[in-house]
């Protein structure tokens, strides 16, 4: 390996190597039978052991020296590489300390139901068996899923139109495998969530970023920007990062786009049981059921770490997104599909939600409440009634990604959204996330915060 012998070189017999090392000479015949294993001897009886000459073709990469593993820099990554990198150094998850987004309520979920149950389901025969299973997702589960979706959001759907997904972001890539093809034109919302458009850059699509004003998605601009995309993703419960919903007249106007054009729509619907004024809008899915795809998350109403979701998708959609779901990791793993269904399937997943929707909906009033009267001039709360979050929008000019960072100094982590936007540094702004943190430690981290909010101009 190291070079000192070249190919066709003379080994010492194993008599005189094994005395010259002072080992045994078994040690050494065993090393030359496994090097002529490897091809990297040959021997033959009567000419003694030689370094193989068919390595003078194809000189062995040397190995084990310092030399052997080059520097980062030397090495040409393919393109999608460095961006898949750049991905890793985003989608990280926040510390559990406020305003964290995603965090569930502590004890909330999973809780002792949750566990309980699971300790009882997961002893089955049924919820680990030998085999693989269905890339669809489990019977029970879809069902059970189809039944919650059609009653609290308005979809119309099937239990075989549901396939069970490892989270809305597995649905997002799977969406955009099924239904357009790389150098596509799609439309994504300005600001959008950096899970998506990482997404759509992996795919190689031609993204057209949509911005979003007080109503939703920009239809008219999406249209002007390019009118025959094949695909809108779009989040219209719940704008993200901004949390508006979209507009009733918005919402005719992207599907008589879709329906006009035979463009799909990718409706991602991730918090939208958490909604506190008055009853959530109805998913846009039950409006067009053959143009949208609709995505849906345990992540927000139960907790992420689960990693179970659903696409919905029309019937004639249903085969390839098995196949989709099926060549990236098979199938969910079957317990956890087996607790949830059993957990909805109880009405524990209902009360579940209530639960939750009170207590977020107080945490949410607290924070409002400790936020009011005392935000910096320039600073303003984005009016939402939904979701696990809120936002502070900046005085233009002010660095949010410096202020997260100073946040994070003193033990808080916020989410910056100026960069969430297709032409960097966009509008300023804040995510607070509130659902994982009782109301007295919202109220001291607002004290902590507010002394920020007004830096970094
Ligand atoms: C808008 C949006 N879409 C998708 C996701 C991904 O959700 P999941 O955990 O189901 O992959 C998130 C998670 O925070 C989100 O905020």
């Amino acid at each position: 390996m190291s070079g000192a012998l070249a190919p066709g070189d003379r080994l010492p017999s194993t008599r005189s190597l094994a005395a010259s090392l002072g080992i045994s000479r078994g040690t050494v015949v065993e090393a030359f039978d496994q090097l002529r294993a490897e091809g990297v001897l040959d021997a033959k009886v009567g000419a003694g052991t030689r370094v193989a000459s068919a390595l003078e073709d194809e000189p062995i990469a040397s190995i084990g020296s310092a030399s052997a593993s080059p520097k980062i820099r030397e090495v040409r990554l393919p393109p999608s590489a460095v961006r898949l990198a750049a991905v890793s150094r985003t989608l990280v998850p926040q510390p559990d300390v406020p305003f964290a987004v995603a965090v569930p309520a502590a004890g909330i979920a999973p809780d002792d139901a949750w566990r309980r149950l699971g300790n009882r389901v997961r002893a089955t025969a049924r919820a680990a068996p030998a085999s693989y299973a269905d890339p669809f997702g489990t019977l029970e589960l879809r069902a059970a899923i189809a039944e919650h979706v059609r009653r609290s959001r308005g979809v119309r759907c099937e239990a075989e139109q549901v396939i069970v997904t490892s989270g809305t972001q597995q649905g997002l890539y799977m969406a955009g495998r099924v239904l357009v093809s790389r150098g596509d034109a799609v439309w994504a919302e300005d600001p959008a969530y950096p899970g998506l458009t990482a997404v759509l850059d992996d795919l190689e699509l031609r993204t057209h970023r949509v911005p979003v004003d007080d109503q939703g998605i920009d239809v008219a601009r999406g249209v002007a920007l390019a009118p025959a995309a094949r695909a809108a993703f779009v989040t219209p419960s719940h704008q993200y990062p901004v949390g508006m919903p979209l507009s009733m007249a918005r919402r005719q106007a992207l599907i008589g786009w879709a329906e006009r054009n035979q463009a799909w729509i990718v409706e991602d619907d991730y918090d939208s049981e958490l909604r506190y004024a008055g009853h959530p809008f109805p998913a846009l899915q039950g409006l067009s059921p053959s143009r949208v795809v609709y995505l849906g998350t345990f992540s927000k109403v139960l907790f992420p770490s689960l990693r179970l979701g659903y696409v919905i998708a029309p019937e004639f959609l249903v085969d390839a997104f098995g196949g989709a779901r099926a060549i990236l990791d098979r199938h969910s793993p079957t317990a956890e599909q087996h607790v949830l269904a059993a957990y909805m399937r109880e009405g524990l997943f209902e009360s579940h939600i209530r639960r939750i929707r009170g207590l977020y909906s107080e945490r949410r009033e607290a924070l409002l409440d400790a936020l009011s009267s005392r935000l910096p001039e320039g600073c303003a709360v984005q009016p939402s009634d939904q979701g696990m979050h809120i936002l502070i929008w900046l005085p233009t000019g002010t660095d949010d990604v410096r202020i997260a960072e100073s946040a994070q100094a003193i033990g808080l982590t916020l989410r910056p959204i100026s960069r969430m936007y297709c032409d960097p540094p966009g509008r300023p702004g804040l995510m607070l996330g509130f659902g994982g943190f009782p109301t007295e430690r919202l109220r001291a981290a607002v004290d902590d915060l507010v002394p920020l909010l007004g830096t970094a101009r």
